[in-house]
């Protein structure tokens, strides 16, 4: 049986979906809305989508198995509301809400509703990042002492949700990967130690946050005014783990007196086995947890907060 995806949102990551739902036989994008019509019909036209909605209300009468949000992190929580008390499972594309408390509320309402909601942190789900937890496992560095984690990009999308204080800038478009990364590791117990900022009108140009997780030491290091390589280190009493491009990795590499390098592909794209694992394995999933979205929302939510 065709499964059937409901796509709220016709922007950049709505469309990138659509390209990977294309690749899985037995999924198809039943129905596309955006509040601008014409956009919403284009995109549908493109990649075959049958129904296209100016309102996500009307499109959320049809008869769908699952519901991807694409739109910016500020209208997740009510839309993801209206989807869940519906009783339809739904994939919210990260950060999954701008706090604790609306991720919590969430929560509780799948669990209420016997429905799903998930974070799609597509990171944590790629070959690469599964090996390299598989490789943790074993122990290979030793003691784990220390977390390093950078993703900066320079970018100036000015008109973009990303200006929009609303939308937490920075730390909770891009930061959220770091910080889901450092939970997924160091487990839910934490401590934020320091943290220094660059805001400029009420939004989160980039974020140094030092952390403390059961006496390892764990950087959040994430912005948009500057360009640095994006990349995870985790060093050990007796080596150093390196996984460039952290929030899509592919390789990584093991540094002892050699060095050992993975490189695993993506089965399709970056996006394709977070949707697997939605979709087939939905109940079995252990990767992007309730526990760990709300652990992430808190560790946001207390960087955002913290007075400096
Ligand atoms: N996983 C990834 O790799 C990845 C990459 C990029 C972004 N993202 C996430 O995806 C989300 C969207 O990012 P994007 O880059 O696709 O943004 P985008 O290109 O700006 O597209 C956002 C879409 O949502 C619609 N929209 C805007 N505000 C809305 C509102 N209040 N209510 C309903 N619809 C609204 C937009 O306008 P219209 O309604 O006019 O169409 C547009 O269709 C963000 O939460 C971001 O963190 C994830």
């Amino acid at each position: 049986m065709m499964i059937r995806w409901g796509v709220i949102g016709a922007g950049n990551i709505a469309t990138r979906f659509l390209k990977t739902i294309k690749n899985i036989d037995d999924q198809e994008v039943f129905a596309i809305s955006s509040r601008n019509l014409q956009k919403a019909q284009s995109v549908a036209a493109h990649f075959n989508v049958p129904h296209s909605y100016d309102d996500y209300h009307e499109m959320l009468k049809q008869d769908l198995n699952f519901i991807y949000i694409a739109t910016p992190h500020d209208s997740h929580f009510q839309i993801a509301k209206e989807v869940l008390e519906k009783g339809v499972p739904v994939l919210i594309e990260k950060p999954m809400t701008m706090s604790l408390a609306q991720t919590k509320e969430l929560t509780d309402l799948a669990k209420e509703k016997g429905v799903k909601v998930m974070e799609a942190l597509k990171s944590l789900y790629t070959p690469a990042y599964r090996k390299l937890k598989e490789v943790l496992e074993k122990e290979p560095i030793g003691r784990i002492i220390k977390v390093e984690t950078c993703i900066c990009n320079l970018d100036e999308r000015f008109d973009s949700y990303l200006y929009n204080p609303a939308c937490g800038g920075s730390l909770y478009d891009i930061g959220v990967y770091n910080v889901a990364c450092l939970v997924d590791i160091l487990g839910s117990q934490y401590q934020i130690k320091d943290v220094k900022k660059n805001e400029r009108d009420g939004v989160n140009l980039y974020t140094l946050a030092l952390l403390d997780f059961n006496g390892v030491t764990a950087i959040v290091e994430c912005g948009i005014d500057r360009k640095k390589a994006s990349m995870m280190k985790i060093i050990g009493d007796k080596g150093i783990i390196e996984v460039p491009l952290m929030h899509r990795p592919v390789e990584f590499s093991v540094i002892q007196d050699h060095i050992t390098r993975y490189h695993q592909d993506y089965e399709y794209d970056d996006l394709y086995s977070q949707v697997i694992a939605f979709t087939k394995n939905y109940y079995e999933d252990k990767i992007m947890t309730y526990s760990k979205s709300l652990t992430v929302a808190k560790i946001l939510e207390e960087i955002r907060d913290y007075p400096c």
